[in-house]
């Protein structure tokens, strides 16, 4: 019997649900069309509205009901009516870490029919892999004397062996099993002379299991320029939490923005769920507009749809999003358009309905 999959859906703030309800379509159009897919969905209120009203963003119970799902499906926080450390510190940082989502996955491809700003751009593909459970994003640290002229303000960087080792292990056993032939590690152990020089060894310790992989470590500034100056050259780059936070809106950028770039937060081991999110944020600049473009949450859900086991899903929703591209009808405005996020969202549904009924006719 095939499986029932359950998911726990959070659009969250700004464009968060304006994208999020193109990705239910795509789900939609999926369980109508394959008999086979079990899916149901569950989604909750959650974020800047939800605090608000209730004085927090979810229920103090809110962890208790989300580990029951097989997978979470973000769309993004931040609101301007709440302090960013709210919705950041309370909610999408709390999942990644008590699920320990310690595994950012975040792909950089630049898909066909969409253009990048630079110029000799064709076969930009790799992945990010971001540690992304500790790091500079550790929430460790303080203040001390408030408001006087002797205002003291520390954060902490933390990094473990253990965490070092875990995300290197994972960028070295994805580029393995790919056929990848190198990884790049993002550092700054000239200046930051502890956290990243255990980062450093830690990383090279790792590397020696795949000699058939070559590691090279570059320092982060170095790193962010060769993303533009000869970005068709990585095939997995692994980084910090912060480090890699900055390299893939960078990334995103270089394959045509932030409309277009998913992400997984994955706990691989499976002991809890992975959260599946764009890497972009509620873009209040636009919200409430319809012009989001939807495709970086629809990659997301392919994305969530693989790591379910429906490799098959996935790939087709990724096939449907690259024919769209391609044809250079619907646009939203940030490739250039005029189209209407909803539309985006019905021309994949619509290009996912011709593929699958081509599938049944072929059959
Ligand atoms: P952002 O990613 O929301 O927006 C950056 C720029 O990209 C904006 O000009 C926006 O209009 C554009 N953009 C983003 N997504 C787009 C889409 N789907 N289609 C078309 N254009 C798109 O980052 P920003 O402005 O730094 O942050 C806004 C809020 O989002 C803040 O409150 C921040 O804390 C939060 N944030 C939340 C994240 C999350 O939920 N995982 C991640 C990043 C930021
Ligand atoms: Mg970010």
């Amino acid at each position: 019997m095939s499986k029932h999959y359950k998911i726990a859906v959070l659009p969250g703030d700004g464009i968060g649900p304006e994208v999020m309800r193109e990705a239910i379509k795509v789900i939609d159009v999926l369980k109508q069309m394959d008999p086979s897919f079990h899916i149901e969905l569950h989604s909750y209120p959650w974020g800047s509205e939800y605090y608000l009203k209730h004085g927090e963003i979810m229920p103090r119970d809110g962890f208790q009901e989300l580990i029951k799902y097989d997978a979470l499906l973000f769309g993004a926080v931040g609101d301007k009516r709440v302090p960013d450390e709210i919705t950041i510190w309370d909610f999408i940082m709390p999942i990644r870490k008590n699920f320990n989502q310690y595994i950012n996955f975040r792909p950089v491809k630049l898909l066909k029919g969409v253009e990048s700003p630079l110029k000799d751009s064709e076969n930009i593909e790799f992945v990010i892999i971001r540690e992304n459970a500790e790091g500079e994003y550790s929430n460790s640290g303080g203040t001390l004397y408030s408001g006087t002229d002797s205002e003291i303000a520390i954060q902490n960087t933390i990094v473990t062996k253990s965490g070092v080792e875990k995300v290197a292990k994972y960028a070295f056993e994805y580029a393995r099993k790919n056929n990848f032939k190198s990884v790049v590690s993002a550092t700054k152990s000239n200046a930051i002379i502890h956290s990243m020089k255990l980062w450093d060894e830690i990383v090279v310790k790792v590397s020696k299991d795949y000699p058939e992989i070559s590691m090279q470590s570059n320092y982060i500034d170095a790193l962010a320029a060769y993303f533009v100056s000869k970005p068709k050259e990585f095939e997995v780059v692994v980084a910090s939490n912060l480090f890699g936070d900055i390299l893939s809106d960078l990334g995103a950028a270089v394959v045509g923005g932030l409309g277009l770039s998913p992400s997984a937060n994955l706990n691989p081991e499976g002991d809890f769920p992975s959260m599946f999110e764009p890497v972009h944020g509620s873009a209040p600049d636009i919200a409430g507009k319809n012009i989001a473009n939807p495709i970086a949450q629809i990659w997301s859900t392919a994305l969530m749809l693989k790591h379910l086991g429906r490799d098959d899903l996935g790939a087709l929703i990724i096939d449907a999003i690259q024919e769209v591209l391609r044809k250079k009808e619907v646009r939203t405005p940030d490739l250039g358009g005029t189209a209407k996020t909803i539309e985006m969202g019905s021309a994949i549904c619509d290009a996912i309905k011709l593929m699958m009924s081509k599938e049944r006719v072929e059959i």
